[in-house]
């Protein structure tokens, strides 16, 4: 037996192959392109381990992938694989479309000339799991419900868009093919080894270097955060008892605007490593994102209900690690952030003067 992970390189599928692979879990063909996104380094601690095989190649290349899935006859595939940040999104949509929209297209039609080809136990053990966003619904006002799996699609940003059109191609692929699939729409995740692009790790990078923390607009935009590990527990619980063709919303019940999430980062970094003066007087109120929604929160009572999932780490708690690990591992925060990563901060906040 083994699965299939795409994106297995990047945050969350490299956490969830090694999470996977601790517990004691069946090998794991890991396909990942290797984009900017994509670290080796994320998964050296299994590099030796016979159960974790690395393939780099690209999703959209759906020989490939065909020659994979019948070389090793995955009985699932968790699909991670995508352009993740909706700030590179807005610089440059081309490549969102390319993988979360074409890519997925044609790993499913990879995964149904797969799966068509099971013998009938195989076929109907096989699974699809497709990791998705709640930024595919859009945005909220401030006493909105929070989403649930029947709120509208209203994506607002490329990369929404493109992760919404995924998700319907998945659901189009069960309800025409009839391909056991799953989908999980997940809040923002935080933890060990996310690229120091995303608001969490960018903020202890810059704080721990002295350098502006850059806070969008007015600082008052709302999300829902979730460790990591919590995200990749509730995947596994999915994949183990998801019911094909459902949608599970999965969320951290931590609804926080983002000035609140950078002062408290500021603090537990205090108490960590502390600054004369503490990191606060180091926020800096930027231009806004474009088309930046407001507000993002989850309900996320039917993975809890039906499958007995939820959170294990509280924001405080969750927090705490991620600062933790990053102060260990200073050395992985330099290497990423190579060349590459110094001309996108330049793109991205050199016209963003301070407000
Ligand atoms: P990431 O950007 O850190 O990693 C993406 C990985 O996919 C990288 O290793 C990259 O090399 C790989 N990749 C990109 N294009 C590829 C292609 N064409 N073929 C093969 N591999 C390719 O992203 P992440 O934050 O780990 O997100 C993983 C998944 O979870 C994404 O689908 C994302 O939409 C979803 N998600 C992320 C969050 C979050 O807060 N980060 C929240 C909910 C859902
Ligand atoms: P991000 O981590 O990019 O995730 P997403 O846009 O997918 O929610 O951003 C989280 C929030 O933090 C979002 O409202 C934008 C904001 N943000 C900043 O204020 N400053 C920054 O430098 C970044 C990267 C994000």
């Amino acid at each position: 037996m083994t699965i299939l992970v795409t994106g297995g390189a990047g945050f969350i599928g490299a956490n969830f192959v090694l999470d996977w692979l601790s517990a004691g879990g069946e090998p794991v063909v890991n396909l990942d392109k290797l984009t900017y996104a994509g670290n080796l380094a994320n998964l050296a601690s299994v590099s030796a381990d016979p159960r974790h095989h690395f393939v780099q190649g690209d999703i959209a290349d759906q020989a490939a992938v065909e020659s994979l899935l019948a070389t090793h006859r995955p009985r699932a595939i968790v699909h991670f694989a995508a352009e993740s940040h909706v700030d590179r999104s807005i610089h440059g949509p081309g490549d969102f479309i390319q993988t979360n929209v074409v890519g997925t297209f044609r790993l499913l039609e990879a995964a149904r000339g797969h799966w068509q080809s099971l013998p009938s136990g195989e076929r109907e053990a096989f699974r699809f799991l497709h990791v998705s966003t709640d930024e595919v619904y859009g945005t909220l006002a401030e006493t909105d419900p929070a989403f649930s799996e029947s709120t509208a699609y209203a994506p607002n940003s490329p990369y929404s868009a493109s992760k919404a059109a995924s998700d319907h191609l998945v659901r189009a692929w069960h309800h025409t093919y009839g391909l056991p699939v799953l989908t999980t729409n997940c809040s923002n995740n935080y933890g060990p080894f996310q690229f120091p692009e995303k608001l969490i790790p960018l903020m202890i990078a810059n704080a721990l270097e002295g350098k502006p923390l850059p806070v969008y607009g007015d600082g008052g935009q709302v999300r829902d955060w979730l460790f990591v590990g919590d995200h990749c527990e509730a995947i596994r619980t999915v994949l183990a008892r998801g019911r094909p063709g459902e949608v599970y919303n999965v969320g951290g019940n931590a609804e926080k605007r983002n000035l609140e999430v950078v002062h408290a980062l500021c603090d537990a970094l205090q108490a960590l490593r502390p600054r004369d003066g503490g990191y606060r007087d180091l926020v800096a109120f930027v231009a806004d994102r474009p088309g930046h929604d407001r507000r993002y929160a989850i309900d996320a009572r039917k993975i809890r209900d039906e499958l007995g999932w939820s959170p294990r780490e509280s924001f405080a708690s969750g927090l705490a690690r991620t600062l933790r690990w990053y102060l260990a591992n200073a050395e992985w925060v330099a290497q990423v952030r190579s060349g590459e990563y110094r001309r996108w901060i330049e793109r991205n906040y050199e016209k963003r003067v301070p407000r």
